[in-house]
């Protein structure tokens, strides 16, 4: 079974106007950004605020009891999504949460000279953290060289040693898209001790992950990226790893006890991460996505990108006036330049036909270095994408150089 965009458009609100926004054609093509939201998931969400709204874990009542019901339930939708055992999800806020509470929470286990690896394509949300407790600890970041912008194996190993105690990686890149061989790099860093943190912002959306699979220590993702609400993503982490972890955020229920001197008991896990009222509303969105998304099928939806992502690098290839960054990547994530325009110019330009695109360093600020460019123009696509919509991008982009005509019109 193959997947059809047109018919899928019709889960979407945002395409209820014919596919317009404000007079031009909706042609998203933002979705490492942010991703539209099917109306089954908007009334997942809407139905914790009209129908059964009370706290979770604080009430003895039938309301607050169906609440618990309901939040734990998604959490087991959440889990079974990656593979993970239920009591291995934590809620978040986002990806960036979960990578700020993994890197303080990891902070006891580091000590001068000790080895954070990351790579220079890193997001901020995986670099800034880390580059904090190094900061504090004494410890050291090193990079894996990027070999033709990847990671591979044999870079890892030129780079890892002993003192690595933390190997941290997005196993798609939010801007070269390029996805990284998870259950070989995290072999590698077990084989020195080192723990294993996988960015998965952009992979978990897209493809299927397991975390039992890839062995990964933790994993953590956004809901926004994959048709859930925003303020709702995960911290997954290995049981023992998550009992070792120092929570971040202290507060109600996260707690089993505590006293005037000070002396404090922690909840279990998953809970003590989860401190003060949680968003229940997202949860049940994400989980109800997640469900969503396994409808579809995540193989169906890896082919889809691939078709679109070889039509816009034939196309703008062929237009004669691009440079492709990622050209042999393997993700719906195709990056950019119009030869001569700056990318906001060009981006300006796309928007004002309806193709709405990322431009700038898309928060990977020390790939432009490695890139030899400091902005791009970055077309990502989801399931929802048509390939009228990649040659939009394509006839647009061909005429790109007339930004000014569109500025001074
Ligand atoms: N991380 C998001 C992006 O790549 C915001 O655009």
């Amino acid at each position: 079974m193959s997947l059809d965009p047109l018919f899928l458009r019709k889960d979407f609100p945002m395409y209820r106007k014919d596919s317009r926004y404000k007079g031009l054609p909706l042609i998203y093509l933002d979705n490492a950004a942010t991703t539209f939201k099917p109306y089954c998931v908007l009334e997942e969400q809407d139905s914790y605020y009209r129908d059964f709204t009370a706290n979770a874990h604080r009430g003895d009542y039938a309301l607050a009891h169906d609440v618990d019901i309901a939040y734990e339930g998604a959490r087991k939708t959440v889990a079974s999504f990656i593979g993970a055992d239920v009591d291995e999800v934590c809620f978040t806020s986002g990806d960036t949460m979960g990578l700020n509470t993994l890197a303080y929470g990891l902070l006891p286990l580091l000590d001068p000279g000790d080895e954070i690896l990351l790579s220079e394509e890193e997001h901020a949300s995986n670099v800034l953290p880390w580059f904090e407790i190094a900061r504090i600890s004494g410890a050291v970041i090193k990079y894996i060289p990027l070999v033709n912008s990847r990671i591979t194996a044999e870079s890892l190993k030129g780079v890892l040693s002993e003192k690595a105690k933390i190997v941290s990686l997005a196993t798609v890149s939010n801007v070269l898209g390029y996805t990284l061989d998870v259950k070989n790099l995290c072999a590698l860093a077990h084989s020195v001790g080192a723990i294993y943190v996988e960015d998965g912002a952009q992979s978990v959306p897209h493809r299927k992950t397991d975390v039992k699979e890839s062995d990964v220590d933790f994993l953590v993702f956004s809901g926004h990226k994959m048709c859930a609400p925003l303020g709702i993503g995960v911290l997954y982490g290995k049981k023992e790893r998550l009992k070792a972890l120092r929570p971040l955020f202290y507060g109600g229920e996260m707690n089993a006890r505590f006293h005037k001197d000070g002396s404090l008991s922690l909840s279990d896990i998953p809970w003590r991460f989860e401190a003060g009222t949680q968003n229940i509303a997202g949860a049940m969105g994400l989980a109800r996505a997640c469900q969503y998304l396994e409808g579809i099928g995540f193989d169906n939806i890896v082919e889809h990108e691939r078709m679109l992502r070889k039509r816009a690098v034939d196309g703008l290839l062929s237009n004669g006036n691009c440079t492709i960054y990622n050209p042999d990547a393997d993700t719906g994530i195709v990056t950019f330049n119009v030869n001569g325009v700056f990318a906001q110019d060009a981006a300006g330009y796309l928007g004002s036909k309806g193709v709405f695109v990322r431009s700038g360093q898309h928060c990977a600020k020390l790939l432009p270095e490695v890139l030899s460019c400091q902005a791009t123009i970055r077309a990502s696509f989801y399931l929802y994408n048509t390939m009228a919509d990649v040659d939009a991008l394509v006839e647009h982009s061909k005429h790109a150089e007339d930004f000014l005509d569109v500025f001074f019109a």
